[in-house]
């Protein structure tokens, strides 16, 4: 068994040590995977783009039918009392409301009252020699559920998919369904074609990915247009660039696919330069948009 760290971490009420949290067995986080998430990231101690997150968290709770507990204070106050209590400046906080304890039944209980928990563990960012070189995909068949949208903790076929690229020693596993790019199992894809940066339409089948919105800013800001739209595998297979983006990767070059590499010419098989100014724009944004 992993050594569970002794850090300080929110459950229901309650600040507590992680090594000494628990739930109920019959939280249906554990029975069903019946919860939502959302995962923050913080630089200099100040949370990165909080508003955007908290928005797609009560999105989230909506559409699984569960209240959000806490108003926007409330999960402020406490992402700031977990953060303050972290050595690292640069940190995720997780989140997560499931709907509650009750005995197993998948009826939707009455009356119960989501379980909520928090923990600020330290940011590993991308390592200085991925973004110099980029970093390998495999692809894969879609096999998940019809709601990627929602950011639930039933992360299953997630944790399938990712394993295939886990195995085969890459970063990620991208995924298409009936031949359209949707995602990789925790993260967005984002293909540059002809100087344009493209990503898959917001649906069902994508997580909007809070990288969405922040790289149309960063595309605007540095005059590189953005376009959202069905992309076919074969379009992501002859990409100039690809990227992938999440909370912990911010953008990231991928630079082979299946064991083939990215892109063309010189740049065959190297970061490219979309991705290196939409890297320089997201650090900038980092100062600008944390609180
Ligand atoms: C399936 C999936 N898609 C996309 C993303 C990227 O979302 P974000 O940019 O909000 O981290 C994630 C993040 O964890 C994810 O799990």
């Amino acid at each position: 068994m992993q050594t569970i760290p002794d850090i300080l971490c929110y459950l229901n009420g309650e600040y507590t040590s992680l090594k000494h949290a628990k739930v109920s067995v019959l939280d249906r986080g554990f029975i069903f995977g019946d919860g939502v998430y959302e995962v923050v990231p913080v630089y200099g101690r100040k949370l990165f783009r909080f508003d955007e997150h908290l928005e797609r968290l009560a999105r989230s709770l909506g559409k699984v039918r569960i209240e959000n507990p806490l108003d926007r204070a409330g999960w402020l106050e406490r992402c700031r009392k977990l953060v303050a209590a972290q050595a690292a400046d640069d940190q995720l906080v997780y989140l997560q409301v499931t709907r509650g304890v009750a005995l197993r039944d998948h009826v939707m209980p009455a009356d119960v009252e989501p379980t909520v928990f928090m923990m600020a563990t330290s940011l590993k960012p991308a390592t200085p020699e991925q973004r110099h070189h980029g970093v390998a995909c495999v692809t894969a068949r879609d096999f998940r559920w019809e709601h990627a949208d929602i950011k639930s903790t039933s992360l299953l076929g997630n944790v399938l998919a990712r394993q295939m690229s886990a195995d085969r020693g890459a970063a990620e596993t991208v995924m298409f369904r009936n031949g359209f790019l949707t995602e990789a199992s925790s993260s967005n894809v984002w293909v540059v074609h002809e100087g344009a940066v493209l990503g898959p339409p917001k649906s069902e089948h994508v997580l909007e990915g809070i990288r969405y919105e922040l790289i149309r800013e960063l595309c605007e800001e540095e005059g590189i247009a953005y376009n959202l739209r069905p992309i076919p595998e074969a379009e992501v297979l002859a990409a100039d660039e690809l990227m992938l983006s999440s909370a912990t990767k911010e953008v990231l070059p991928v630079t082979t696919l299946d064991g083939d590499p990215v892109g063309h010419g010189a740049l065959r098989g190297k970061p490219g330069p979309v991705y290196a100014r939409l890297h320089e724009a997201y650090q900038r944004a980092k100062g600008l948009q944390s609180i």
